[in-house]
């Protein structure tokens, strides 16, 4: 049976602050969202938080890019923001930067991954969702999961693996991308996606047979808006099980935290704290960043779950970690490399400040 899993994200108002979201607005997008459900549009839809972000994940068979599927998410966050409006919740809005839908909720402000797939015998996925990072957040973990035998045994061990993975890179300056085939050029795929400010995963297919195993959304809502209004905060569905790697191999990157870009007023490197959905409240220096795991099986289009992956004691050495690491950077304050280089600054609001000083340079 083919479906389309979509999952389309928004921050259309901080509670409080930056730091969660409203029960009213999950409420809101829930109705609008479970009435879309019961008219047929959709299959099935379930609302997911992390910080102040609200991801709606929809099943459908109107496949990817689909002007009703995006045009109900649009709805549905534009309802929120309504509320979020009446409620004087923070930056109520903040991410819907147009007031004319048309068609596709790309380019808009909401960040999006859709992967249309034939549900298998039993479909195992898992939607990942973060806030106060950006998309390149997952350049390691899905290097990880795809690519390194040492993290993904079945990589080695599952036949249906063997033969590898293609990424697809995109360069965020640019617009473009490129496929690269892993292993073979597994040199290639680090040489560039180490460079997480301009280069980022999106897609990952399987080599035996090309079915798709990953997607992210990768929409740059600074560059978007021509003016900082947040980092974009971002998702990943990846498929688990059966010739993709394990729902644990694809756990297993987040049990050792890296630094990602984002945090407090998005201008700073700190470690991504793999949390339950319960402790997706960025409140320390407005982070760490967070990162949560909702795992699903789809039934004939059907969600059934969300199940909260990290809610696991396992996970509690990393989230320790992290909080050592974030004593580390912190200490250092203003300065880099806890704060992000100054051609990464450009995007926040400090040039704004900077402005000021310019007419007092002189040559030295
Ligand atoms: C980062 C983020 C927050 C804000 C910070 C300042 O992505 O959302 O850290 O940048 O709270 O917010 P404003 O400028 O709205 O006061
Ligand atoms: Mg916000
Ligand atoms: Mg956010």
């Amino acid at each position: 049976m083919r479906v389309t899993l979509s999952v389309i994200k928004a921050d259309v108002g901080g509670y409080v602050g930056h730091s969660g979201v409203h029960p009213d607005l999950i409420e809101t997008v829930k109705e609008f969202v479970g009435e879309e459900v019961k008219k047929g549009s959709l299959s099935d839809a379930n609302v997911l938080t992390c910080g102040d972000d609200i991801g709606i994940v929809m099943t459908h068979h109107h496949g990817p890019d689909s002007p009703l599927v995006h045009g109900i998410a649009w709805r549905a966050l534009e309802k929120a923001a309504t509320v979020a409006k009446e409620l004087k919740l923070y930056g109520a809005g903040q991410d819907l930067l147009s007031t004319a839908f048309s068609g596709n909720v790309k380019g808009l402000g909401p960040g999006v991954a859709e992967m249309e797939l034939d549900e298998r015998p039993s479909e195992p996925v898992i939607v990942f969702f973060a806030d106060k990072t950006s998309a390149s957040a997952w350049n390691l973990p899905l290097y990880e999961m795809f690519a390194d035998p040492m993290v993904c045994t079945g990589l080695v061990i599952d036949p249906k693996m063997h033969q590898g993975f293609t990424f697809e890179v995109l360069d965020v300056q640019t617009g473009r991308a490129v496929l690269l085939s892993m292993p073979a050029e597994l040199y290639d795929l680090l040489a560039l996606i180490g460079a997480t400010g301009r280069y980022v995963v999106r897609t990952v297919w399987r080599n035996s047979d090309g079915e798709i195993a990953a997607k992210a959304s990768t929409q740059r809502l600074s560059l978007l808006a021509g003016r900082y209004v947040g980092k974009d905060d971002p998702v990943l569905i990846v498929r688990t099980q059966a010739g993709f790697p394990a729902v644990g191999e694809v756990l297993e990157p987040f049990a050792q935290p890296w630094l990602v870009e984002g945090w407090m007023r998005g201008s700073y490197h700190g470690p991504l704290m793999p949390v339950s959905f319960k402790q997706a409240k960025p409140t320390r220096f407005d982070g760490p960043p967070r990162v949560i795991a909702a795992g699903y099986q789809l039934a004939n289009g059907k969600l059934i779950g969300p199940v909260d992956l990290f809610d696991d004691p396992a996970f509690d050495r990393a989230r320790e970690q992290v909080l050592v690491i974030a004593d580390v950077l912190r200490r250092h304050g203003v300065f880099e490399p806890h704060r992000l280089s100054p051609e990464k600054m450009e995007y926040t609001t400090l040039p704004q400040v900077l402005e000021k000083l310019e007419p007092r340079f002189y040559e030295a």
